[in-house]
This record gives structure tokens, C-alpha cells and sequence, in this order.
């Protein structure tokens, strides 16, 4: 049977989602068809790992978490290796795109440091730290727009590496964390609070308007351009408490183009020389943030590699310095979503099928799955697009096509989780579905929305398997009342 697309919409077959040999890059590094057409993740068949796992979930491959971990710190600490005028390079995981503590344990052993944004993610990241006996907390960043002085203090005490702060008023609350610290004997009567400043440098990037954060006009950091970032500066160059170590820009989120880091790092740096020229505070480091984009379909490029990345932004740097006259930084950036989006997979299993009539003899199969905006909120917050696999068998490719629409069991027609693909014209309730490039602020923006329970995260490798998260239970939910 042949279906007609609607009107205006690419052929049939331009929306199938890529098979894992095709395009590597949208799925785990271990993704593969076994021999009876199964797809197999971390060594597992999906029906393997669906036995022990409640549909849906999240799969986790940790050997490609672990991979691209790994990547991110050789790829920073050799194109910023401390001669020939560099200063040395660090890659920190940004925690937000998914935080565990072993998913923080991993990055760790793999040599990243952890960027966390509330009290939450450092919990877990001191905990992960602990769990791989690391002491140094320098390998910690906090950030995030209004802090608490709290929050700020917790910071200052464990000494983390990156304490990134967003306003005057933050500045503010530092200082006197420090001087608590000095009056409580945490710190030496002498010992500085080491911070960092977050810039706007006007660049404006990224996927999305919600996801691009260094244009003026929003929330985050101290305007380079109006020069509230300079009065930050000088306050905290001039207070007793404080140490300037560094300034930091992120300018958005899902660039796949690396013209605005280099942008954004002539701001920066020109910044860190105009500071050191009227005060002679030379910043040793400059942080350069994350934003690194993925692919979520065939349509989406195949995005630059952390190697790639890392050495766009060294040449940018060495350049830059040579030009200004100054000695290079320390350089750190902070990627999330390229460590953790390709890395997971989520299961559903397709619970009902709906044709609807469009006219002229074209259609659109609606399916519906056990998931829905409460395990991905990406599509209707972002209008991000998706694609999905049929994964419990191979489709016969003689059975042909039909255009569909996977969505949610929620009650809202925006609960959509994979807007166009086209998919397997005999798919039928049971089959399973994977949705790939769901590893970054996926579960990690997941509601209980309609009380629904959110899903667990599973790891796979080398053909065994275990939670990262458990799958949320009523019992979680109820356990919250009053
Ligand atoms: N550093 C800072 C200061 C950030 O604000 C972020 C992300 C990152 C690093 C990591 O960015 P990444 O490499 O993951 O793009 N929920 C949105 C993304 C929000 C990103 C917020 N900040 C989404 O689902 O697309």
C-alpha cells in the first residue's frame, strides 16, 4: 500500500530515519542491526534490554559517553598544551545536559571536570569526585543567574575551580561569603575567594532564541558592551576578598558553526587585555563556554569534532594574544550536549495507530507511544526536530513507507516527540521505537506532568546492563504530598 504525503512535504523515504552504519554520528558509538534485525545497544538487543527495563527509557551506551568524554579533554588539553606559549586546556562536562553521579564518575575518569549550575548538580559532582578519590574540587565549576549566598558560600568552601559570577549583586554576596568563611575558620584570615566573571559579549548564536544566551537583551551575565562586566571587574579586582581569576562567555546553545566562539573570544580577550592595561590584573583564564551542536536527524549536518573544535579555538586564541600582545590563558570550555546527546536512546513502544485524511488522497499515521512531553519537552519548548527507528525488527523495505507523526499520551495536541519521519507503512502497536540523540536535556528537563512517572536511565555496555536512574514509581510521586 502507497500513501501520499500532504501537500508541500518532502517525498516519501527524504524523512527515514539513518540506520546506525549510515550515519554513525546520530547514534551510540555501539548502535548496530544484529543479524536478525534487532537493534542492538551496548551489546544488548533492544527486546534484551526492554526484559529488564520498563518501556520507556533511556539507554545509555557508556563506552560513547565515556568516548566522547575523553575526546573533549585530549582534544583541549593537547591543542592547549603549556608550551610554545600555551597555557594549557581543560574540557569541563556542563552537568546540565544530564547529571548522575556515575555519569559524573565517568566524566571524571575520563578527564573532564564538571561545570554544575545549581545545588543540586553539585551535590552529585562532589559526590562523583569522592566516589573516583579525587580531592581537587578546582576540577568544579558552579554557575548559573541568582545565586544565593548560600549557594555561593558552598561554592567558596570546597574551592571549586570555576565560580562564575552573573551579577553586581553576586560579586556582592562573594565577598561576604569570604568573609564568613574567614569568620568561621573555614578559610586562612587572609584567603581570597577565587571568581570568575560571566560576560555578554554580544554575540548572539544557537538553535533557538530560548537556547542563545550572549545577545543583551536576556538574563544572563555582565555586559561587556554597556560596561557593567568592566564594573564587576574593578569591584571585585578591588575587594579584599576576592581573586579575579578568570572571564567566561557562552553564547548559545546547538551552534554548529564556529564563527561565533571566535568571535565571542576576540571580545573576551580584548576584555581580559583592556583590564590588564588599566589595573594590571592579567586574568589566567578565559572559559569560552559550551554550545557545541549535534545532529538529531539525517537532515542535521555531521557537527565538527571536539579535535576539530578544540584546535579552531586554540589557533583563534594563539592569534588573538599574538595581536593584543598578551601571554595566552588558560582555556576552558564547557560542552554538554555533544558529551551526552549522542549517547542515548530512548525506547517506546508504539501503543496505537491513527490515519487521518488530509485531502486529495494524502495522510499522516499518527503514533502513539507511552511517552510523550514528559520525557522530552525539546519539541514543543524548542520546536527541536527528531527522528525515529523502528528497532525491534528490520523493516522490509518492500513493504514501503508512510509519513507519520509519533506523539505523546499527554493532554496537549503539542505533545509531539518526532514532528515528520517516515516510517514503516505495516508498523504496528508493540513495535518498538528508538529515538536517538536523546542523552542531553532530555531526562534532565523531564516532568511529572499528569502525574506521569518519569523514565529511568539505563547504562548498557559490553552486553550487561544496570540503572543510572530507576524509572520513577507512583510511590516517588505520592511520597511528595503533604
Ligand atoms: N555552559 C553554560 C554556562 C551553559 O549555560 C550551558 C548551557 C552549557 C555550558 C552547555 O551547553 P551545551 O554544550 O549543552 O549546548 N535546554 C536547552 C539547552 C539549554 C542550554 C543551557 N546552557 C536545549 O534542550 O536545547
Amino acid at each position: 500500500m502507497t500513501y501520499q504525503v500532504p501537500a508541500g512535504e518532502p517525498p516519501l523515504g527524504a524523512l527515514a530515519c539513518p540506520e546506525p552504519e549510515d550515519r554513525p554520528d546520530l547514534w551510540p558509538t555501539t548502535a548496530r542491526r544484529t543479524p536478525d534485525g534487532e537493534l542492538a545497544l551496548g551489546g544488548l538487543t533492544v527486546s534484551e534490554i526492554l526484559t529488564d527495563a520498563p518501556s520507556p527509557v533511556f539507554v545509555l551506551d557508556e563506552a560513547d559517553l565515556r568516548g566522547r568524554a575523553a575526546s573533549w579533554a585530549a582534544a583541549m588539553h593537547e591543542e592547549f598544551w603549556p608550551s610554545y606559549g600555551m597555557a594549557g586546556g581543560e574540557a569541563f562536562y556542563a552537568g546540565k545536559a544530564f547529571l548522575a553521579t556515575k555519569v559524573a564518575q565517568w566524566a571524571l575518569e575520563e578527564g573532564m571536570g564538571i561545570d554544575t549550575a545549581s545545588r543540586g548538580e553539585l551535590t552529585v559532582s562532589l559526590a562523583a569526585l569522592q566516589e573516583v578519590g579525587g580531592e581537587d574540587a578546582t576540577r568544579l565549576g558552579l554557575h548559573g543567574n541568582g545565586k544565593t549566598q548560600a549557594e555561593i558560600a558552598v561554592a567558596l568552601g570546597h574551592h571549586l575551580g570555576h565560580l562564575v559570577l552573573d551579577s553586581l549583586e553576586e560579586v556582592e554576596l562573594a565577598a561576604r561569603a569570604v568573609r564568613d568563611l574567614r569568620a568561621n575558620g573555614v578559610f586562612g584570615p587572609e584567603e581570597t575567594g577565587r571568581v570568575m566573571v560571566r560576560l555578554t559579549t554580544g554575540v548572539h548564536a544557537g538553535g533557538h532564541e530560548f537556547i542563545a544566551t550572549a545577545h543583551e537583551d536576556q538574563k544572563f551575565g555582565l555586559s561587556v558592551h554597556a560596561g557593567t562586566a568592566r564594573q564587576a571587574i574593578d569591584v571585585i579586582i578591588a575587594a579584599p576578598e576576592l581573586e579575579l581569576h578568570g572571564l567566561h562567555s557562552h553564547i548559545g546553545s546547538q551552534i554548529m558553526d564556529l564563527a561565533g566562539f571566535r568571535e565571542a573570544a576576540r571580545v573576551v580577550l580584548t576584555l581580559r587585555h583592556e583590564v590588564a592595561a588599566d589595573t594590571g590584573h592579567l586574568c589566567p583564564e578565559v572559559d569560552l563556554g559550551g554550545g557545541y551542536g549535534i545532529a538529531y536527524t539525517g537532515a542535521d549536518p555531521v557537527p565538527p569534532s571536539p579535535a576539530e573544535v578544540a584546535r579552531t579555538l586554540a589557533e583563534t586564541v594563539r592569534e588573538l594574544c599574538t595581536e593584543l600582545g598578551d601571554p595566552v590563558p588558560h582555556v576552558s570550555v564547557e560542552p554538554g550536549r555533544s558529551v551526552a546527546g549522542p549517547t542515548t536512546v530512548t525506547l517506546y513502544t508504539v501503543t496505537g495507530l491513527k490515519r487521518v485524511e488530509l485531502g486529495e488522497g494524502t495522510s499522516r499515521l499518527y503514533v502513539s507511544i507511552d511517552g510523550g512531553m514528559s520525557d522530552n519537552i525539546r519539541p514543543a519548548l524548542y520546536e527541536a526536530a527528531y527522528t525515529a527507528l523502528v528497532a525491534n525488527r528490520r523493516p522490509d523495505p518492500s513493504v514501503g513507507l508512510t509519513r507519520a507523526r509519533v506523539v505523546g499520551k499527554h493532554c496537549e495536541s503539542g505533545d509531539v516527540v518526532v514532528r515528520d519521519v517516515d516510517l514503516p507503512a505495516d508498523l504496528s502497536v508493540g513495535d518498538v521505537l528508538a529515538v536517538p540523540a536523546t542523552g542531553a536535556y532530555g531526562r534532565s528537563m523531564a516532568s511529572s506532568y499528569n502525574l506521569f512517572t518519569r523514565p529511568g536511565v539505563r547504562w548498557v555496555r559490553e552486553g550487561e546492563s544496570g540503572w543510572i536512574l530507576r524509572p520513577e514509581t507512583i510511590d516517588d510521586l505520592l511520597r511528595l504530598e503533604g
